[in-house]
């Protein structure tokens, strides 16, 4: 028997475009690619690394220079004609944020941050956590949220963990729906979960924010991972605390993020300091201050005022492209890639990928997590195949992506495996001591991930990339 190979690439268009003809209608994004975004051909590059930070249009770059060669700006601290005229583009900025996302301005703020992790540490710092409290995470979140529990335990407060069930990655919806039976008698009680998971690439229901508010929640939903591919809409759902990076949307620029935050949720916090924007008065002599009111409050210092404008210019370009083509378009072709990956073999039968997440394209976006196993069925290094990729100009991403919780649940590293390595390091492990303590299972997976102008090419070329390692072994690899 030899290896089963993927079609030729003629032959894997013609099955791709029957099975999905509903991805003619998103061809735009093709004439697009090649317009605004011809750097990545030229470069020969075959970039599936989205989920880390998406690419930008040559025209935002220009409209942003245009902007900031067309007038005169200063600090939005002051009143003085320049600060003024920057802060009615913040101000257009911060509308345009609510607009995007069809938020009501009588329900929703929009606080500009770093990033996403500068609005979660907003939301972990200040949030209203006791010892009758409860802060519920599911197992796959990014660092970011998983680092809240820190803050969560320092102020006494319960902290539990809902599994992810593998091999799907999801969450049991009657587990989930009894681990919201058990909201602590105070105030803080958080849940907190990614609405698709930068590991697996599942998406949660968003059913359960509702569920959980019923039932005494606040709700954070982390959307960085979502938000650049899938609509959310803050009109139809409506979670108290959202986090985003711009950068994942479109690219540039990089340096801002919001928190995206009800008013009545916002309220609830109590944040430990203040800083230069954040107040309304501060007072030496008098040792106190007042700290201003809404999203200023969550400001702290002067913004990266410049770069605003910037995304009002990156959220008018989704809006022009169309989201909803871009979801059509990531989901017809991680679904061909997924479908490709699975059906690769190495001649005694074996499959060459294994897949942490959902194998059909149902519920989740185009992030998929794997690694590769050689013929003697051995997992192959992750490191090793990215740089192989690197070596075929294929950005992927290798490790566990910020997302520890999924990496452990999906490689089978046991809590007591892990405690040892913690309990046995002295004073620190690096990263590789870490996994040589985990001995001798795969501590890491590969991540490819497809984003707005992902093409049948560059899913092609990835599938092609893991075909060559057929009947190879690790050693050879
Ligand atoms: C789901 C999720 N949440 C939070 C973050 C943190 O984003 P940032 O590094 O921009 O703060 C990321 C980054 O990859 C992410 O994927």
């Amino acid at each position: 028997m030899s290896a089963t190979p993927l079609l030729q690439r003629p032959e894997a268009l013609a099955e791709f475009a029957a099975d999905h003809p509903e991805f003619e209608q998103t061809r735009s994004l093709d004439e697009l690619r090649a317009s605004e975004y011809a750097r990545l051909d030229r470069a020969g590059q075959v970039f599936l690394d989205y989920t880390a930070g998406g690419v930008y249009a040559d025209a935002q770059i220009r409209d942003h220079a245009a902007f900031l060669t067309g007038g005169v700006f200063g600090n939005p601290h002051s009143t003085n004609v320049a600060s003024l005229a920057m802060t009615q583009w913040v101000d257009r900025a911060r509308a345009y944020v609510l607009q995007y996302f069809n938020a009501s301005p009588d329900e929703y703020l929009v606080c500009f941050t770093q990033n996403a992790s500068g609005a979660l540490r907003l939301v972990g710092e200040a949030y209203p956590f006791t010892p009758d409290g409860h802060y519920l995470l599911t197992f796959d979140n990014h660092n970011s949220v998983n680092g809240i529990r820190e803050f969560a335990r320092a102020k006494g407060s319960r902290v539990t963990y809902a599994p992810v069930i593998p091999p799907d990655m999801r969450i049991d919806d009657d587990r989930m729906a009894a681990y919201l039976d058990e909201a602590g008698s105070g105030t803080g009680n958080l849940l907190a979960y990614p609405a698709q998971s930068n590991f697996s690439g599942v998406q949660h229901s968003l059913e359960w924010i509702e569920r959980a508010q019923a039932k005494g929640w606040d709700v954070l939903l982390d959307a960085a991972a979502f938000v650049p591919t899938n609509r959310l809409d803050l009109g139809r759902w409506h979670p108290d605390f959202v986090p985003v990076s711009f950068y994942k949307v479109f690219g540039y620029p990089t340096g801002v993020g919001a928190l995206i935050a009800r008013k009545t949720a916002l309220h609830k916090l109590h944040r430990p300091w203040f800083a230069g924007g954040t107040i309304t008065v501060a007072s030496v002599g008098g040792d106190r201050f007042f700290m201003a009111e809404g999203a200023e409050a969550f400001e702290d210092g002067t913004l990266d005022y410049l770069s605003l404008p910037a995304v009002e210019i990156g959220l008018r370009h989704i809006d022009r492209v169309g989201l909803d083509l871009i979801h059509t378009r990531v989901r017809c072709l991680t679904e061909w890639l997924l479908g490709a990956l699975t059906a690769l073999r190495h001649a005694n039968g074996d499959q060459i990928v294994r897949i942490y997440g959902p194998t059909d394209a149902v519920d989740r976006g185009g992030t998929i997590a794997l690694n590769l196993y050689d013929t003697n069925g051995h997992f192959i290094d992750h490191r090793i195949v990215e740089e192989r990729a690197n070596e075929a100009g294929i950005s992927l991403r290798t490790g566990c992506f910020c997302n520890p919780g999924g990496g452990e649940v999906a490689l089978g590293l046991s809590p007591e495996e892990l405690t040892s390595c913690f309990v046995r390091a002295a004073d620190r492990l690096a990263l590789d001591e870490f996994r040589r303590c985990i001995d001798d299972k795969s501590t890491g997976a590969v991540r490819v991930s497809l984003g707005l102008v992902t093409t049948f090419e560059d899913v092609y070329r990835f599938a092609e990339f893991v075909a060559g390692f057929a009947d190879r072994t690790a050693t050879d690899a």
